[in-house]
């Protein structure tokens, strides 16, 4: 497989519904690079632990599950693949059970070493495979790859997160409403960003952008911009010949 036209790592982290997920997998499908889901590993580990009646809270309990799930993630931004043992997970792992008890989940120390160990490896080698990967996530910057090239943090305002929410819960077939969303975001918000361990923060040298008043284009080209600027756009071209 040939190079893509990232050198490195983008590390996107912000609370749902800020445009994170769109606007990650669109700017790795334009530059051609891998793209890595991180959220999408904890919802797969939480659905093996309702699967399992495994009570979310215990944390032991859940260690176990995580240490044997078989859990496949795949790093094309153009098809989401993730599965459990083989069965493919991607729709499932949306739900309101599983989204209801991944904060829980994500808050296990031991767990969050598990995962983030197996998304470096992912990490690497998508770089060695095509030179660059962009990353979602709530700690890529801060810890996972706290040297990525690029570090973005992005926010809205709750009451867009909350309508997003809805607007997607719709486009795929869930019912919610955007009150409930938004108890859900807030919720889930003050989970995330209290937990002891990797709390959703900026890291400090991250670019911050509030997407409340912009569209996905926008963001886009915003983020196409910095990367150029940065130095970490190469043509796919040049790098192939390396
Ligand atoms: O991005 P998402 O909504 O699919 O993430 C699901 C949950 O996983 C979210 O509530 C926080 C957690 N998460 C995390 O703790 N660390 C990450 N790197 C990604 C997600």
């Amino acid at each position: 497989m040939g190079q893509g036209e990232l050198r490195g790592v983008v590390a996107l982290d912000g609370p749902s519904g800020t445009g994170k997920s769109t606007v990650a997998r669109r700017l790795a499908a334009t530059l051609r690079s891998g793209y890595l889901d991180t959220g999408a590993m904890y919802r797969a580990i939480t659905l093996a632990v309702l699967r399992d009646g495994v009570d979310p809270a215990d944390g032991a309990a859940v260690l176990r599950v995580a240490e044997q799930a078989e859990l496949h993630i795949g790093t094309d931004p153009n098809h989401a693949d993730v599965r459990l043992a083989g069965e493919d997970v991607a729709a499932e792992i949306r739900g309101r059970k599983v989204t209801l008890a991944v904060s829980a989940v994500s808050a296990v120390p031991r767990v969050r070493e598990l995962l983030v160990a197996r998304q470096r490896q992912l990490i690497s080698e998508a770089r060695a495979r095509i030179g660059g990967i962009v990353v979602e996530g709530r700690d890529i910057g801060t810890v996972v790859v706290p040297d990525a090239g690029l570090k973005v943090y992005l926010t809205a305002s709750a009451d867009a997160r909350a309508s997003r929410r809805t607007k997607q819960d719709s486009r795929e077939g869930r019912t919610s409403t955007v009150d409930a969303t938004l108890a859900d975001v807030e919720r889930r918000d003050r989970l995330d960003s209290t937990r002891a361990a990797s709390p959703l923060r900026p890291a400090v040298d991250a670019v911050e952008i509030d997407t409340t008043d912009l569209d996905i284009r926008a963001v886009l080209d915003r983020l196409l911009d910095i990367v150029r600027d940065r130095g970490l756009r190469g043509t796919a071209a040049r790098s192939a010949g390396r």
